[in-house]
């Protein structure tokens, strides 16, 4: 049994409101599940990103040789890795000197991830590194003089409460050496009704990808939630930027999870909040980088301003 995860089940569903944290959403189904969602019309961020690497690909590259000769791409949580193959590919082409070192949690993805890269691209200098983000890059080789460029993709920085974001950013800082470069995806504040499409697609992936957490606990920690009495329900607030994702209880009802020999009790329409997504005003980004010790290189943009990469460097 993952402790961490019982620990965390626990805790979330004794407080009131009733909450989950999001990190629980990625076991294999909700993996697939958020591949399914990053190909959704709706789910506009994925594409935008894709589209800011394509144009802008030589651009980052120049920044990132502009420190030293070579450089080691390092990516936090790199997924299927499908984005940034079109940053690897291009830079391979140009003949840029550089390692890829994707780090991950989960040995699985890493490895999938490894045997798919050694297949596509042969040539790619790799070195895969399983472990905390932060615990692998302080393991990282501090006096090497190349130039440490960070991958933080997706928006996954907002998926961290506005306030832990800035920390995290302030431990990067602290692992990382002056002319060291972070590669910042982040989704914009924009049109309110864009962004709650995104959470509430017509084809309920998101809204299963969601239930999916309740279905973890069903099989890992022998609980009887019944997934059918639960709803998705996501709520975008423009004032705060923030969407919200929660599962609803349709009805009274109690559910029991045996390894954790605690039974709980929800009244009908009690929420369970699972996500927070924060978008970001641009101001807002040129700020968390000052306030980290980083300053902002450049922001590169889709074509209709929904989502930025910024290059930041640490002073
Ligand atoms: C991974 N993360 C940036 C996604 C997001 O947009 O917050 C997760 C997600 N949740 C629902 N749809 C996608």
């Amino acid at each position: 049994m993952n402790e961490q995860f019982a620990r965390d089940v626990m805790h979330g569903l004794s407080e009131s409101p009733k909450y989950l944290p999001s990190k629980y959403f990625y076991d294999k189904t909700g993996d697939r599940l958020f591949q399914e969602i990053m190909e959704l019309e709706e789910y506009y961020l994925t594409r935008c990103e894709f589209e800011i690497f394509q144009n802008s690909k030589q651009e980052f590259l120049n920044h990132f040789l502009a420190q030293s000769k070579a450089f080691d791409l390092i990516e936090f949580g790199a997924g299927d890795g499908k984005k940034t193959k079109v940053l690897l590919e291009h830079f391979m082409e140009r003949g840029a000197d550089f390692t890829y070192k994707p780090i991950d949690i989960s040995a699985n993805a890493l490895d999938s991830l490894e045997s798919d890269l050694r297949h596509g691209m042969p040539q790619l200098k790799l070195e895969t590194l399983q472990g905390e983000y932060f615990s692998v890059l302080s393991q990282l080789d501090k006096t090497s003089d190349r130039t440490k460029v960070v991958l933080f993709l997706g928006s996954n920085i907002g998926n961290f409460l506005r306030p832990v974001a800035l920390d995290f950013l302030k431990q990067l800082a602290n692992t990382l050496k002056k002319g060291d470069m972070l590669l910042l995806g982040v989704d914009l504040v924009k049109d309110p009704t864009v962004i709650s499409k995104a959470y509430n697609d017509s084809k309920g992936i998101t809204a299963r990808f969601n239930l999916n957490l309740l279905h973890r606990i069903n099989s890992e920690l022998a609980a009887n939630f019944d997934l059918d009495k639960f709803s998705h329900f996501p709520l975008y607030n423009p004032i705060s930027g923030t969407s919200r994702s929660f599962l609803i209880s349709r009805e009274r009802q109690t559910v029991t999870i045996e390894k954790l020999n605690a039974s709980f009790h929800f009244n009908a329409w009690e929420p369970i909040h699972t996500e927070y997504s924060h978008k970001y005003r641009l101001e807002e980004l040129d700020q968390l980088a000052e306030s980290s010790g980083f300053e902002t290189v450049e922001h590169y943009f889709d074509a209709r301003k929904y989502f930025t990469d910024g290059i930041w460097r640490l002073r």
